[in-house]
């Protein structure tokens, strides 16, 4: 693991000498953050470090107030921030193989880095906040060089590759666990406790908040509450849910239907299937936007075929039908973020290429390369408010109303899996973690 991890430095250091020359830069710090106070409270949010940090100190997570200095040529420089504080527990010197590729310099006191960090000549900064031993002259968080930063993010190294698989394995675990609980009738928030245990996370080691929604709920994108009521009728779990190794992101949808042999199961199979054909274009080359595109076509296939809409492939995509049922994006890049950074952008330079105008919510829009890590996730939706505007519109016509008031009740669906993008093809991690686990085709 040691040789992957100096690899993933090497790799960083060659990269970050390349972008701070361009940008003219001696000297780069890159800062952990800290957690943010509540107002008008003594209390603070939790603490997430800054990603561009993570990236080089994936061990430390939890270390708010430290930075790293990085000069073209040099070791890359490590000062962790170990306060007197009887508060709280406070860091001690790390210790381990990784250190090895750093020089590591603990302080307590913030003010006495003003001298260690003086004569580094143009410098950056990457931080939310500007610390107090800034000089006036260094430039904090300069677009040019963020830029080129995010871009070279979305390729991945082998040791990032390594934490997405494992953030996969354990997230897998959590799917399976929670499944059980939905055909016994645990509500919201017992399946949420169940993922938690069995995936050994604490909430705020999740990538993000799970959604955990059961019927009508999983109409909701991004539903954010856990009933503690489970409902009388159980018709639907969709669980969008996460882990985390290193920092790395996990993201993971699937949905399942209590009564398998409804209707309502079956458009979770169709649509399973529609994203595992689509998943054969999912290769370097491949440009993202025609990928949405295309599996917008197979929605319209499947609303087709289950007799939903009473219209043409060609005729639900002119008149934009489809977007009713599936109204955002395909996916988008993962790492230390869920929503990782540079989907937009098609060259270090920062050039954006937004998605086209019917479909605001791509948050991806470059073309493929090995190394990339997306999300794949399709969805098909009941949303009463968007299903009332097709219904007041020309194209309401071609549906059929009482199919649909029928399929209410069962909220939605998505199906997400996390693929990296290889020189052939792709490597499908979640698929192959649940494979792993002894649940191929969940
Ligand atoms: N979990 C948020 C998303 O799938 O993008
Ligand atoms: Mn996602
Ligand atoms: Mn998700």
């Amino acid at each position: 693991m040691y040789e992957l991890f100096q690899q993933h430095i090497e790799t960083l250091r060659t990269r970050f000498d390349r972008a701070l020359d361009a940008g003219g830069f001696d000297a780069l710090l890159l800062g952990s953050g800290t957690a943010p106070r509540r107002f008008l409270d003594d209390n603070h949010y939790p603490f997430r470090a800054h990603p561009p940090f993570v990236q080089w100190l994936p061990q430390l997570t939890q270390h708010p107030g430290s930075w790293l200095l990085l000069r073209p040529g040099r070791v890359p420089v490590l000062y962790l921030y170990c306060p007197d504080d009887f508060w709280h527990q406070t860091p001690e010197a790390p210790t381990g193989d990784w250190t090895r590729c750093f020089e590591v310099e603990c302080f307590a006191d913030r003010d006495g880095l003003t001298s260690a960090l003086s004569g580094l000549g143009r410098t950056a900064l990457i931080a939310a906040e500007r610390p107090s031993f800034a000089a006036d002259d260094w430039q904090q968080n300069p677009a040019a060089l963020m830029a080129r930063l995010d871009y070279e993010r979305a390729v991945k190294t082998d040791w990032e590759l390594d934490c997405l698989r494992r953030a996969n394995r354990t997230a897998v675990l959590g799917h399976i666990a929670a499944e059980q609980l939905f055909s016994v009738g645990a509500s919201e928030y017992r399946i949420h406790q169940g993922y938690l245990a069995a995936t050994d996370h604490n909430e705020r080691d999740l990538p993000y908040d799970n959604i955990v929604a059961l019927n009508e709920h999983a109409a909701v994108l991004h539903y954010q509450f856990q009933d503690r009521a489970a409902p009388a009728e159980r018709h639907t779990l969709l669980l969008d849910a996460g882990a985390a190794h290193l920092g790395y992101a996990a993201d993971i949808t699937r949905t399942h239907a209590a009564d398998k042999q409804s209707a309502f199961a079956e458009l979770v199979a169709a649509l399973d299937s529609a994203q595992k054909s689509l998943l054969h274009s999912v290769k370097a080359g491949a440009d993202f936007v025609d990928l949405h595109r295309n599996m917008h076509a197979k929605l319209a296939q499947i609303l087709a075929d289950s007799g939903l809409v009473n219209a043409s492939v060609e005729a639900q995509l002119e008149q934009g039908v489809t977007r009713t049922f599936f109204p955002h994006g395909l996916g988008h890049l993962l790492g230390l973020q869920v929503h990782d950074v540079g989907g937009w952008q098609q060259d270090a330079c920062g050039a954006l290429r937004e998605p086209p105008a019917e479909h605001p919510f791509l948050r991806l829009t470059r073309e493929l390369e090995p190394g990339f890590v997306v999300t794949i996730e399709p969805g098909l939706y009941f949303i009463p408010s968007l299903l009332d505007d097709l219904r007041q519109s020309p194209a309401g016509r071609v549906v059929d109303w009482n199919r649909v008031e029928s399929l209410l009740p069962f909220g939605g669906i998505r199906i997400e899996d996390n693929v990296a993008i290889t020189a052939d093809g792709h490597e499908n991690l979640t698929r192959d973690a649940f494979a792993a686990a002894g649940r191929e085709g969940f």
